[in-house]
């Protein structure tokens, strides 16, 4: 805990107190906040007390700045705010326009806006029960899902039964239970996983069937996989986003973790699953071309400059530092992430792995969004790169926003030098545990779609490589020398 001499509130520009503008589906449920315009409903997509904006489709309305409109911003049917708005501002924002509106002569009230919709998320869960979500899941996977909570619900009686009989054997005894109960589950427990994704390949382009497939999942089964650690953190989402690096720590330590057998077992397998295992496999990818970038700049007599976007733990900068036969030299490193206490991590480990090995070495670490780096041309320009890579991130994008990154990472790139991407590939058979019971939407992209997010790389030379699992594909652009 921070004593109150080192809580500082801002600086420079950031004193004058702003209310944070807040996204729509952060605050209240999916398109739960509109506003009607007269008489055509738009989503919204961010508020604040004092304003909100919306996305307003190519046949909208073309407003000028200083319009007045008359506007009831609703939550669900209700009306939360009927007065007038002034335009204050039109952008595009990834190729679509987004309205901003500032409030006259009154303000939104945030909290109540929470409230109406809780109220209206009570009444119809009391109204229509789950039989609203039981009417739109498809009959082959409430099936296929039977099938898995059953299995799970099978093994959590069964284990638990077998560990309280060996409860006063060695320790050992009880890790031997979870090995050999996941030896035998495993390649049954791939059936139940595989099943369950046919049953759901159907329903993919439908929005609403996911939906309430997915809150079957989570009603049903997830929390009784909730024993596992992994699928506990990944679940939950503690810091507010899928794959946090306690995840990835999860994933990369891939051992018998959890304090019941059952926990240990499902937590094993999670982390055995084409995309945990290709987390791994991915990794070695990177070490693989940071090895080879290495080799060359070592030729050259040049140092190495390698950044990492999105870099979470940075565990393959930590393997690599530990593993080379003679301590690494010349390299420098720029961690960058979103999360402080992941750079926190990532840092304290880098740092002693390069002391441990006495390695000629150096990494500073970035708070930074990736966001800046789109659209600050001039952040962190200094210093160009030999090897950009982003693992990890790409699959949470939208094919605007990936595209932009590209080109900005590749803008950072200096001549000769390699951007690597890695993205979760389409068409898989392994979705469904993170999408419909983690509740971690990926974007699965196949190679037509990877290869797009370099339009423009001009001259680049554009490779793909799929990693070890394939669960993962690499788009890698080596920028002409
Ligand atoms: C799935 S993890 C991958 C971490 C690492 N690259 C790896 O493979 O182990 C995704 C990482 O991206 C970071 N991240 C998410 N959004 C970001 C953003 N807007 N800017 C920078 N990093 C971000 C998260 O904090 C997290 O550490």
């Amino acid at each position: 805990m921070r004593s109150y001499e080192e809580l500082l509130g801002g600086f420079g520009q950031a004193i004058a107190f702003r209310a944070r503008r807040q996204l729509a589906r952060e605050l209240v449920r999916e398109n739960a906040a509109s506003i009607v315009i007269d008489g055509v409903s738009f989503t919204l997509y961010d508020m604040a007390m004092g304003g909100v904006s919306f996305i307003a489709p190519a046949q909208a309305p073309r407003w000028q700045v200083d319009d007045v409109l008359d506007v009831d911003i609703r939550v669900h049917a209700t009306s939360a705010f009927h007065g007038r708005a002034r335009v204050a501002r039109e952008e595009r924002v990834y190729g679509k326009r987004r309205v901003g509106l500032q409030l006259i002569g009154g303000f939104l009230d945030l909290h109540e806006m929470q409230r109406l919709d809780e109220e209206e998320s009570l009444a119809r869960d009391l109204a229509e029960g789950p039989e609203r979500i039981f009417a739109r899941v498809p009959e082959a996977y409430r099936e296929a899902l039977a099938r898995a909570v059953h299995f799970v619900a099978f093994y959590q009686r069964s284990l638990g039964y077998h560990e309280a009989r060996i409860a006063d054997d060695a320790h050992s005894a009880r890790g031997d239970l979870a090995r050999r109960a996941i030896a035998a589950i495993r390649p049954r427990w791939d059936e139940v996983r595989f099943a369950a994704a046919a049953a759901c390949r159907p329903i993919l382009g439908d929005r609403p069937a996911i939906l309430a497939a997915k809150a079957m999942t989570e009603t049903l089964l997830t929390p009784m996989l909730l024993a596992a650690p992994v699928i506990s953190r990944a679940y939950s989402k503690p810091l507010g986003y899928a794959g946090d690096f306690q995840v990835m720590n999860h994933i990369y330590r891939d051992d018998l973790e959890g304090t019941t057998a059952f926990g240990k077992v499902f937590h094993k397998l999670a982390c055995e699953e084409p995309l945990a295992a290709g987390v791994r496999t991915r990794k070695d990818l990177v070490k693989e071309l940071t090895l080879a970038e290495h080799a060359r700049s070592r030729r050259a007599g040049e140092p190495l400059r390698i950044m990492s976007l999105g870099c979470g733990p940075a565990r393959e900068v930590v393997e690599l530092l530990a593993e080379s036969p003679e301590p690494l030299r010349g390299i420098h490193w720029t961690l960058i992430d979103q999360e402080e206490k992941a750079l926190s991590a990532a840092y304290h480990d880098v740092l002693r792995g390069i002391a441990a090995r006495e390695a000629a070495c150096s990494a500073h670490c970035l708070y930074l969004s990736f966001e800046q780096l789109i659209r600050d041309p001039l952040a962190i320009r200094g210093e160009p790169q030999d090897l950009i890579y982003c693992v990890g991130l790409f699959d949470y994008l939208s094919e605007r926003r990936a595209q932009a990154l590209t080109a900005a990472l590749y803008e950072r790139l200096r001549p000769g030098g390699l951007l690597a991407i890695g993205n979760a590939l389409a068409p898989n058979d392994h979705f469904w545990l993170g999408e419909f019971v983690l509740d971690w939407t990926l974007i699965y992209r196949d190679r037509a779609a990877i290869r797009r997010f370099a339009p423009e790389a001009g001259p680049a030379e554009a490779e793909l490589r799929r990693e070890a699992s394939a669960a993962y594909d690499f788009l890698l652009l080596r920028k002409p020398a």
